[in-house]
């Protein structure tokens, strides 16, 4: 496990980054991180599975946008990279892919670097810092990088982060807004991938479990927006919405998963907890 404390990570506070990692078995987390994840599973053990059934969407997400011709990938909000990073799933199917990752947490930032000097292509690939509120110093960053042409359509996945508020300078969400902004960035044939927890059609149980923990968060990491499955999709605007839609992350193509897709079972895909979907600029 991760020890030494990298320069600009706080360890007072568990960090959403740092404990998703530890749900999906990664060793970027600290005590603090993982004391407050043992809370969460305590309160909600099926947090772990869901945490990789939105793993395996992604990774089934860029299987299939790799197989539509895809080969630029911006990625942000990626996180630690643990369980087959985008550029991992996509040089799997087209080894001349190109992806920019973006997290404002040191230790993902950090830890991608690492990755991506022993196992990444300084050309095809590359990670910075940056706040997703702020599209267009994100967008002027990523062009920067030249491992992307903003100019050609590329896929910007946002998976896992909605559900955390992202605060205005009033305390206010304005993560639809970001993601409107980016709308009108990207350029005709990009795609959007999104996912994110909702508090709605969860089975009985899982809904009092969710929201204890969504109050754990809300005390002890940073608040959480959950989202209606009408408000998920209203974040694609008018990008077409590619089959099947708005679904739960376990229902988005299944049978596209490749060998190093994580499994996950549910009796039932409501169980998986997040909404995901992809949809492309016309
Ligand atoms: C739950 S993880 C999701 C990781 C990955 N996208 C996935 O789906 O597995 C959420 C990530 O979003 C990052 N994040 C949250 N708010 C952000 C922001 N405003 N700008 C950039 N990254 C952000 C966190 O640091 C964390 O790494």
């Amino acid at each position: 496990m991760a020890e030494d404390p990298l320069p600009g990570v706080d360890l007072e506070r568990p960090n959403v980054a740092r404990v998703y990692d530890w749900y999906l078995g990664g060793t970027a987390n600290w005590a603090v991180d993982r004391e407050f994840g043992k809370r969460v599973l305590a309160t909600f053990p099926a947090g772990m599975y869901c945490a990789r059934a939105n793993r395996a969407f992604l990774h089934r997400a860029v299987r299939h946008l790799v197989a539509r011709g895809v080969r630029q990938f911006v990625d942000i909000g990626s996180g630690v990279p643990t369980m087959g990073n985008v550029h991992q799933v996509a040089d799997e199917v087209a080894p001349d892919s190109r992806v920019v990752y973006i997290d404002c947490e040191p230790v993902a930032v950090a830890h991608s670097r690492i990755l991506l000097e022993r196992h990444g292509d300084p050309a095809r690939h590359a990670v910075i810092q940056g706040d997703l509120r702020e599209p267009d110093g994100i967008w002027a960053a990523v062009a920067e990088t030249g491992v992307v042409d903003l100019a050609e359509p590329v896929a910007l996945l946002v998976t896992a982060v909605l559900h955390i508020q992202q605060a205005g300078p009033d305390g206010e969400d304005i993560g639809p807004a970001a993601i409107a902004q980016y709308r009108e960035l990207l350029v005709p044939g990009s795609y959007l991938v999104l996912s994110q927890i909702t508090h709605e059609g969860l089975p009985a149980d899982l809904a009092g479990q969710l929201h204890a923990t969504i109050q754990l968060y809300d005390d002890n990491v940073n608040k959480h927006v959950l989202r209606s499955k009408a408000e998920f999709g209203a974040l694609f605007g008018d990008f077409e919405l590619l089959a099947p839609g708005v679904v739960w992350t376990a229902s988005w193509r299944p049978e596209e998963s490749g060998p190093n897709t994580p499994a996950v079972d549910f009796d039932d895909p409501s169980e998986a907890v997040m909404l995901a979907g992809v949809g492309r600029k016309r």
